[in-house]
């Protein structure tokens, strides 16, 4: 029998990903830019075992049993034994994979990304695959090619229709900006009314501020992303990202049936936030939102005590709520950059 066991860390976008351009190869119509969050807090951990005398596959995700017959797991199979060296004696050996999040799965909290990336992580230690895993994840969930890296990473969406340059790239460790922080207020633990693999399929088919925001605004918004973080330019980081959020859930909107992710509470958070900003003169604070309600926001270590004690005194935490449950101790959580 061989075993292995990996951890993977959530990515936070701040150029977001949203619509394919080849469903089956999973192939971006834009660029997307994400830190990796240190995975002292959330993370997903796989361990996969693989025996001759295993009859048949089997997998769990947070200790429930699931379909092995899952396509994108079976794509991210296939690519890493089609990888492996022909010699690799375990290739036709059955495998066990156990899956788990330590946060909410589904809740827009990018579950996905960190699940793939870890079990393309343990799949490609399992059979000894070398180079780049990043286009191998990505089949599994798009953003997940991202969490193969540390620090600040960019999914550059390639040109090509098979997809062989469609893959992450470290743009800096996290050591480029150590004092970098992200708080995740959880919102809502429920999962998403609409997956996000659904949710941009529609986009795709139905909505015209689309093909506007991959071709003319997405690839300025990443360049200036790119100087702003080499550069540790807070203001311009903070500005980005809020736009890029704000024009990512536009889009949602103007998708038909609309895609509504964000609720009051999180727009009572981004209220918060430009009134903060507003009051220090300066962005000292940035939201983004996923395909959830859940706020990600990223500011540096200097700014987290103040912010903290505004968040506390305008969503004063009530006892058995999610933050008293899901963080114990700490309401909302403070994530360090992982490398
Ligand atoms: C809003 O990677 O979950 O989090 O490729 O269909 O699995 P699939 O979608 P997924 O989409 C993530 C969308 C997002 C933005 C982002 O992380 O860039």
């Amino acid at each position: 029998m061989k075993v292995v066991t990996v951890v993977a860390p959530v990515n936070i976008a701040v150029i977001k990903y949203w619509g394919k351009r080849d469903e089956e190869l999973i192939l971006p119509i834009n660029d997307s830019i994400s830190g990796t969050l240190s995975t002292d807090h959330m993370c997903a951990k796989t361990t996969i075992q693989a025996s001759p005398l295993f009859q048949e596959n089997r997998f769990w995700l947070n200790g429930k049993p699931q379909d092995f017959d899952n396509p994108r797991l079976n794509n991210c199979l296939k690519e890493v034994k089609r990888r492996a060296k022909p010699s690799c004696p375990i290739l036709n050996w059955k495998l066990s994979i156990c899956s788990e999040n330590n946060f909410p799965t589904a809740a827009g909290l990018a579950s996905s990304a960190a699940g793939y990336a870890c079990l393309v992580s343990a799949l490609a230690q399992l059979y000894e695959i070398d180079g780049d895993i990043s286009s191998i994840a990505r089949r599994g969930s798009g953003s997940a090619c991202r969490s193969v890296y540390g620090g600040w990473v960019q999914w550059v969406k390639g040109e090509s229709p098979t997809g062989e340059d469609s893959l992450a790239v470290q743009l800096a460790p996290a050591s480029h900006w150590p004092e970098m922080r992200v708080i995740i207020l959880v919102v809502s633990n429920e999962t998403k009314k609409y997956s996000s693999t659904s949710g941009m399929k529609t986009s795709v088919e139905t909505s015209q501020l689309l093909p506007y925001r991959a071709k003319e605004i997405v690839p300025k918004q990443v360049e200036r992303m790119k100087r702003a973080i080499a550069d540790k330019d807070f203001e311009a980081f903070a500005r980005i990202t809020m736009e890029d959020s704000n024009s990512f859930h536009a889009m949602c909107l103007d998708t038909f049936p609309p895609c509504v992710y964000m609720n009051d509470i999180s727009h009572a958070i981004v209220d918060v936030v430009h009134t903060y900003n507003q009051l220090k003169s300066s962005n000292k604070v940035s939201y983004t939102f996923d395909a959830g309600p859940n706020a990600c926001l990223y500011l540096l270590e200097s700014e987290v005590e103040e912010f903290l004690s505004v968040i506390n005194y305008v969503f004063p935490p009530r006892s058995g709520s999610i933050q008293d449950e899901y963080i114990k101790g700490s309401k909302v959580k403070q994530l360090p950059i992982q490398e």
